[in-house]
């Protein structure tokens, strides 16, 4: 998705950092991402709705009882439109509400309503954000699925310091709009997709994976300012603007094409679905029916990601764990097992992994784990992105 098409419902609520959301909305809008504005009443005592229709050219809402708005574009309509939600600043009183579901004014009204990503900016006195009930809403609502940036640490409007400033708005927009610096002038590539392992001329054996994932992760490394080689299988997906896709089909030709470019890499991400087995013989013919039962023998497939990770002066490596049970202790396996960096373990079934638009992480490395709740696949996707700059920059420094 180009920025041009980005839909964002920018939630402002009551606090001296909404000052800093009008210079978040111009980043937005000048990024060519779409804003449509919600304050609060309290917010209103801050910044006003027309501060928000000049930035944004569009009439900003602070009430649910509204006849004009609600015939120009209704609640329910603003909800439909949004691809992302994100509230900044994010007050106490509004993480509480919305941890407790209330739907009690029309900023409320929407998150609960909306399908879209949420994400919160939080801004309060560093006591405020440190107090139990505030911890106990976070935790709550991450595990709805809310995201949350920030709070920064520093000196506060209060005059006192801790945490509790809000991200900065260039921050947040490089959060929602995936762009930013973070890889800028590295290497990275992506394995995607599944493989195929022909049987004859016209039948393989495959699995469901839908390259989803592997493609927006490469978007995501793009937009950080890496130059991404995807290597994938077989999908039915655009290539992303500004990435270099290589097509292959078997595991081998997979292989073969990571291999003829891992020298130039600093970093590598396994994300196809590569076929463990192949069969032994792929017949130069289509396979006529004869007997009443047809043995396959399968030969083991090259574990290109171990590979990779084996070798001397090869780049960072992360792979991917598909797993249906004890997923940490399988992870930690894997982590080991093939010596990479970090392992992003799905969950598999019950709706996630192959497939399916939305998807959930837990990511392990040597030295820590972190959760990435579930959520679209590209947003999921730049979030995996930070997570994994974040912890190169540990290793390495
Ligand atoms: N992988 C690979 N080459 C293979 C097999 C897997 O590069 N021949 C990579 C995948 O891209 C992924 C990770 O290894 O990053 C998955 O590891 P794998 O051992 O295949 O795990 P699962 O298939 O999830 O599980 P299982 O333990 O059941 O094999």
């Amino acid at each position: 998705m180009t920025n041009r098409q980005k839909k964002i419902l920018l939630g402002v609520t009551g606090g001296i950092a909404a000052y800093k959301s009008c210079e978040l909305a111009r980043l937005l809008v000048q990024a060519g991402a779409s804003v449509r504005t919600v304050l609060t009443e309290a917010a209103t005592r801050f910044v006003t709705p027309m501060t928000f229709q000049a930035l944004t050219g569009n009439p900003a809402r602070t009430r649910l009882f509204d006849e004009d708005h609600e015939a120009a574009m209704g609640h329910i309509e603003l909800v439909r439109w949004a691809d992302q939600v994100i509230v900044a600043p994010a007050t106490a009183d509004f993480l509480a509400r919305l941890a407790q579901g209330r739907a009690n004014d029309l900023l409320t009204t929407l998150c609960l309503a909306t399908g879209a990503p949420v994400t919160v900016a939080p801004a309060m006195n560093h006591r405020m954000w440190q107090h139990p009930a505030t911890r106990r809403n976070l935790a709550l609502l991450e595990e709805m699925g809310v995201r949350c940036i920030g709070p920064d640490e520093g000196d506060q409007a209060c005059g006192e310091s801790g945490p509790g400033r809000m991200s900065e708005p260039g921050e947040i927009a490089a959060l929602l709009l995936g762009e930013g610096e973070l890889f800028k002038g590295r290497n990275v590539m992506v394995t995607a997709g599944p493989t195929r392992e022909a049987l004859d001329p016209v039948r393989y054996l495959s699995n469901r994976s839908s390259g989803r994932m592997g493609f927006a992760l490469a978007e995501a490394f793009h937009g950080q300012g890496a130059r991404v080689t995807l290597v994938t299988g077989p999908v039915s997906l655009a290539t992303p603007p500004g990435i270099e896709r290589i097509d292959v089909e078997s595991a081998q030709e997979m292989r073969d094409a990571v291999f003829e470019r891992i020298g130039e890499q600093d970093l590598f991400v396994g994300c196809a679905a590569v076929a463990d087995y192949r069969p032994e013989d792929s017949s130069p013919h289509k396979i006529k029916k004869s007997s009443d039962i047809l043995k396959l023998r399968l030969l083991r497939n090259p574990d290109i990601l171990a590979e990779v990770a084996a070798l001397d002066d090869g780049p960072w490596t992360v792979g991917f764990a598909a797993e249906t049970t004890d997923l940490e202790r399988h992870a930690r396996q894997k982590l080991e097992g093939k010596g990479v960096d970090m392992i992003a373990a799905n969950r598999v079934g019950r709706g996630l992994g192959f497939e399916v638009e939305e998807n959930a992480l837990e990511v392990f490395w040597k030295t820590g784990q972190q959760t990435l709740p579930q959520q679209d696949k590209g947003v999921l996707a730049r979030e995996l992105v930070a997570l994994i700059a974040e912890v190169m920059g540990k290793v390495n420094h």
